[in-house]
């Protein structure tokens, strides 16, 4: 069978004809169904990834017994230096690691870390999951979305208020349980904590934001900017590490933490031993 550059149709025909898999030389982007603006942008060639960030892509690539093991962290990495996982990054990561653009390109659009498009110096998560969401995060995701929106359009999820990257702009983002319901409501700035809030606190906290402070989190380390957290998802910390620890060393969890802890000891409850032949308990058919 000679090979066709035509389209494929659907139809009886088709079934036994294959094409074979895009390799080095085929621009991934340049056959995908839609781009969606804004998603993927490429970044000015060869400005970004210097010997210092090549270096450190190596370290990684030296952690692990299998070198493709380091594309999480890499990619953090990558996130460091652009705020986003663009082409070029991708591009980066796939050499590094003896990777295809598209196995990369797999791993980026599956994790909600990684992002598509250029993050504002911080990135405001707020959870809207079942249990935040009854407590009021809906309400603080849509009123932070007005507030921090322009021409009467509310901001919208992994959209930026301010120009990304510079001092004071805010990535505003819905996030699936951040595993704090005991603060209920809660958000995330650069992945820091700020619990039991409500609108007008929300509201609070991101003017702050924009006017280049940075509040302190409701427990945890000190808050920076989402691509100096970046750097430490990827596994580097500064030089003085034992400065670093005492700053980042905060407490990590409060009296709602530990109320059923505390309430079992105070009662004197354990929990009883499993035995191997303790029936299932009967479940309703459906
Ligand atoms: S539902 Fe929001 S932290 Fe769990």
């Amino acid at each position: 069978m000679t090979e066709s550059s035509e389209t494929p149709r659907p139809g009886p025909d088709q079934a036994e004809r294959t094409f074979a898999p895009a390799g080095g030389d085929v621009d991934v982007m340049a056959i995908s169904p839609v781009r969606e603006e804004g998603m993927l942008e490429e970044s000015p060639p060869d400005t970004s990834f210097g010997p210092d960030i090549a270096a450190k892509a190596r370290e990684l690539a030296g952690r692990y017994p299998q070198s493709r093991s380091a594309l999480l962290p890499m990619l953090h990495l990558v996130q460091s230096v652009q705020g986003y996982v663009s082409q070029e990054g991708i591009a980066f990561c796939a050499e590094q690691l003896d990777l295809s653009e598209a196995e990369v390109s797999a791993v980026v659009t599956f994790y909600t870390m990684y992002k598509r498009r250029p993050c504002g110096e911080h990135l405001v998560s707020v959870c809207t999951n079942t249990l935040c969401a009854a407590l009021g995060g809906d309400a603080i995701y849509r009123t932070l979305g007005e507030h921090l929106g322009a021409d009467g359009k509310p901001l919208g999820h992994e959209e930026t208020a301010g120009t990304p990257g510079e001092s004071g702009s805010v990535t505003l983002e819905h996030a699936e349980c951040l595993a704090a319901c005991d603060f209920a409501p809660v958000l995330q700035v650069n992945y820091e904590y700020y619990d039991n809030q409500t609108p007008e606190r929300a509201v609070e906290l991101v003017d702050a934001l924009r006017r280049g402070e940075t509040p302190a989190p409701s427990r945890g380390a000190p808050l920076s900017d989402f691509k100096s957290v970046e750097l430490q998802l990827a596994g580097f910390f500064p030089e003085d590490e034992e400065t670093f620890r005492a700053d980042v060393d905060g407490p990590s969890q409060a009296t709602e933490t530990l109320r059923g802890a505390q309430l079992a000891a105070d009662r004197g409850w354990t929990a009883p031993a499993m035995a191997d032949d303790v029936p299932l308990p009967e479940v309703e058919s459906k």
